[in-house]
């Protein structure tokens, strides 16, 4: 008798059906998988062996056959153990069920326990949409599928287990879906929160705005000057995560296999931080399986990139259209997948390659060949993505020492999230959330000044050498800052602090 056992593998981030089809036959004992498997698969032969003799059933001494369909599809990853495994099992009649609305996935140990697998939550949104039933997985992974209702969903501790399940003698206790809200309750105040940071209050000002309107930053200042500091600083100021964000970004690290048993949801903003020796795979993501990259694990979060000009061309050059669209595409042999990669950057550098270019205590030792060098190394458009430039004095022993009391997170993030309300309110019709993501049409329309700002732009444009794309820079940057005011209009005042975080490199090479 064929066995046909439902499952699911990963592409991106999508689930795609599986049936893996199980006959046993007359000739040599043996098994043959076929259907595209990678080498993961293929080995799934001995580990299913070793769990159906190390449980109480018998593997047949026959010739088996397994085929994964449709075929045309690459099947990766251990996952197809169980449901090869539960088909052995159905073929050589030693279990029997309805085998219409389950689907099974999990990877067997020799043992017959079962071990945690990625992308869970995935295909626990699969079954969500297509009616499946029951949905059969590793113990491990149920927390992290308990997020997603509407099917019952069944933790395997061993391949035993799940026998006697299936025999209806022992069932198996069905885990309750999880309340995404009971979840992120849970407000313990960061080690980098803003109240531990002394001075720096134009600095701050500035990550304020860059929060509220999701704006990129680049921060320059000489070694020791509270760069990285200030950036880890930054994600405790930016607006909680709303619940289908969540989701969104739990779902990324759940195929990036980053999620654990103990912490199954991300409901904190990411903050990644790659180095600048990191692949340019690791960093955007691909691969012969496709995986998300840092920008991806980034995404409704940080990605912050400390010594920018250091990371190689090809890396920052792949970050111009995932700065743009909010997502990256890969191509591979079979077609191009995209995964979401919509991150605030924040990018630090030393003004030149010594560090301490202006710097007031110590002499810079760079020749101004490697200076214009190490700057140019990023592109104009990089540079040109980045809204908020912005240069981090070294801090003075007064104020480092002072016993004033610095702002909390907390207090800026309730002012971060009335900014972003606002913004929600005027944008909601315009598919977009922040003021950052605002085009040439949005600026024209949303962001309309009269004629003392105009006026005030032009000289700027005049005197500062203000390019149209630091027009419209400072525009939107402008619209921020109205919008933290509040102010329905964008007044001179806005234009003018605006205009004070365009690009400065003209004045560091003076
Ligand atoms: N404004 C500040 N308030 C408190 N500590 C600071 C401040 N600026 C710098 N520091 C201290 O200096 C250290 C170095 O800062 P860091 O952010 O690593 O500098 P950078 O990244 O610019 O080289 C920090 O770990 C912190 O202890
Ligand atoms: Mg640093």
């Amino acid at each position: 008798m064929t066995a046909k056992i439902k499952s699911v593998t990963i592409i991106g981030l999508e689930a795609v059906p599986i049936e893996v089809e199980v006959d046993i036959v007359k000739g040599l004992p043996g098994m043959a998988i076929v259907g595209l498997p990678d080498k993961a698969v293929e080995e799934a032969k001995e580990r299913v062996k070793s769990a159906i003799r190390n449980s109480n059933a018998i593997f047949p001494n026959k010739k088996i056959i397994v085929n994964l369909a449709p075929a045309d599809i690459k099947k990766e990853g251990p996952s197809f153990d169980l449901p090869i495994a539960v088909g052995i099992l159905v073929a050589s009649g030693q279990i029997r069920f309805n085998d219409e609305k389950q689907l099974f996935l999990g990877e067997l140990s020799l043992d017959g326990s079962l071990r945690q697998i990625n992308g869970v939550i995935t295909a626990a949104i699969f079954c969500q949409e297509n009616k499946i039933r029951e949905l059969y997985l590793p113990a491990a992974n149920a927390a992290e599928a308990s997020l997603i209702s509407g099917f019952e969903l069944l933790p395997v501790q061993t391949l035993d287990q799940l026998i006697l399940h299936l025999k209806d003698e022992s069932k198996i206790e069905p885990q309750q879906e999880t309340l995404i809200d009971d979840l992120i309750n849970n407000s313990k105040t960061s080690q980098f929160d803003m109240k531990y940071i002394a001075g720096q209050e134009q600095v701050k000002r500035a990550l304020e705005i860059a929060a509220a309107g999701g704006h990129n930053i680049l921060l320059f200042g000489s070694p020791g000057s509270g760069k990285t500091l200030l950036a880890r600083a930054f994600n405790t100021i930016l607006p909680r995560m709303r619940p289908e964000e969540i989701l969104e970004v739990t779902k990324i690290y759940s195929v990036a296999g980053m999620l654990s048993h103990t912490k199954p949801l991300i409901c904190e903003r990411p903050f990644r931080s790659p180095h600048h020796t990191a692949s340019s795979i690791s960093v955007v993501g691909g691969g012969n399986w496709p995986k998300p990259g840092e920008i991806s694990l980034s995404h409704r979060g940080v990605l912050f990139m400390d010594e920018f000009p250091e990371f190689p061309r090809s890396v920052l050059e792949a970050l111009r259209q995932p700065l743009e669209d909010g997502s990256i595409c890969i191509s591979r042999a079979q077609g191009s997948l995209e995964f979401p990669a919509r991150f605030i950057l924040i990018a630090a550098q030393n003004p030149c390659p010594c560090g301490y270019l202006g710097d007031e205590g110590h002499e810079c030792i760079c020749s101004p060949t490697e200076i214009v060098r190490y700057r140019k190394r990023i592109s104009g458009p990089i540079l040109d993505r980045i809204d908020i430039h912005l240069e981090v004095p070294r801090i003075k022993y007064k104020k480092m020492v002072s016993k004033a009391k610095n702002e909390s997170s907390k207090k800026v993030r309730r002012r971060v999230e009335a900014g972003r309300r606002n913004q929600i309110l005027r944008f909601h019709k315009a598919g977009i959330k922040t003021n950052a993501e605002m085009g040439i049409r949005e600026i024209k329309r949303f962001c309309q000044i009269d004629n003392n700002c105009e006026k005030l732009l032009e000289s700027a444009m005049d005197s500062l050498g203000l390019s149209a794309r630091g027009y419209h820079r400072t525009l939107k940057i402008a619209r921020t800052i109205a919008d933290l005011a509040p102010s329905k209009f964008i007044k001179t005042e806005h234009i003018a602090e605006a205009l004070s975080y365009r690009p400065k490199e003209q004045k560091i090479f003076a």
